[in-house]
């Protein structure tokens, strides 16, 4: 008998469903928030308010597009955490009364978790493509900057990670004050593109382990504008693209080196990028490189499944719907985890 589960996502400032069925993605419906634009981040009251408006229309569209009944679903996968509270309190509590409405069981997915496992989401049966195990995955996101060792879909283990910055952030904060918005990664890789990488050199973090650091280089590139600011107030108007780019470089080659010493330590050739800032095209390319210079057998998401989507979050409860990993009715959301 086949297995259709609704994912639904709810953890920052999207709402998401989606419907799959025995691994094969039917639906996966995103409602952003533009609200938060005039305010340079995410404003979790009313990030919640607009998961409240949206929730209802997002998974009947989600069910609508998938060509199914509601009553053909097997199981209510909802992300608990980690996330914003408020934000994630509204996918919990929608879950819970489709759930019981339904008589079907829910199933809890780590946020994070669901990162990893959007490389296992099949566009048609035919879809082949998802990585070996064990692999790395490479996690960046807003939040987030960990180098994964993933030994099964439900196997995985934190090899290191951020001790402050992630790099989303670090891109976020760096053209912040640049006056680039919010979200400003995609804004420098778009300038990027047309600027000289080698133009300015930051600071890179020299700390043990797998383990990352942006806040260095965040510092580095605020004195580096302000001492240019002193001489020529035009400073960043006439150097962002060159700005940019060296960011861009400097982020890469952070997370690339790091990457790279987990692969050679531990033998690992299969890796894989997941999270908001896997859509970077200089990472993307980055990755390109290492699979001709080293081998490496790489996984890079759609640019669809980059940011929060709920069709990783549907793949992640059919893996745990298959175990039986169901969840009891009194779960309630968590803010902040590791995996
Ligand atoms: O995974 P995600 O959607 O959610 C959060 O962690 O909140 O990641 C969002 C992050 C933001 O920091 C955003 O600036 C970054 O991903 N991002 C990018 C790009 N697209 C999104 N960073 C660099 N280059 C991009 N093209």
């Amino acid at each position: 008998m086949s297995v259709t589960i609704i994912g639904i996502e709810s953890s920052c400032d999207d709402t998401s469903a989606a419907v799959i069925r025995d691994g094969v993605m039917l639906s996966n419906i995103i409602a952003g928030q533009a609200v938060h634009e005039a305010y340079g981040g995410v404003v979790p009251e009313l990030a919640s308010r607009a998961h409240q408006q949206n929730i209802i229309p997002v998974v009947t569209e989600a069910i609508r597009k998938a060509g199914i009944e509601k009553n053909e679903l097997s199981g209510i996968a909802f992300t608990r955490g980690p996330g914003l509270m408020g934000s994630l309190l509204v996918g919990t509590s929608f879950a819970k009364g489709l759930s019981i409405s339904l008589d079907v069981p829910m199933i809890e997915v780590n946020h994070l978790q669901a990162h990893v496992l959007a490389h296992f989401i099949k566009e048609s049966p035919e879809d082949n493509d998802q990585p070996a195990f064990p692999f790395l995955c490479l996690l960046v996101s807003g939040g987030n900057s960990q180098i994964i060792l993933v030994k099964g879909t439900d196997d995985m283990e934190v090899i290191g990670q951020t001790i402050d910055d992630a790099a989303g952030e670090a891109f976020d904060k760096c053209a912040k004050v640049m006056g680039l918005g919010y979200p400003g990664g995609p804004v420098v890789n778009r300038l990027a593109n047309e600027g000289n990488p080698e133009a300015f050199k930051f600071s890179k973090p020299h700390i043990p382990d797998y383990n990352y650091s942006f806040s260095g280089l965040k510092t580095s590139f605020l004195y580096t504008l302000r001492d240019h600011l002193k001489e020529d107030p035009d400073f960043i108007e006439k150097n962002k693209a060159d700005l940019c780019a060296s960011l861009q470089a400097t982020v890469i080659d952070i997370l690339m080196n790091k990457l790279s010493k987990a692969s050679k330590d531990l033998g690992i050739k299969e890796v894989a990028v997941a999270g908001g800032v896997s859509a970077n095209t200089g990472l993307r390319d980055a990755f390109y490189d290492y699979a001709k210079r080293y081998g490496w057998k790489i996984h890079i998401p759609k640019f669809a499944f980059t940011t929060d989507n709920a069709a990783m979050v549907a793949i992640t409860g059919y893996y745990k719907y298959l175990k039986g990993e169901y969840c009891p009715m009194d779960a309630v959301p968590f803010s902040r985890v590791v995996l």
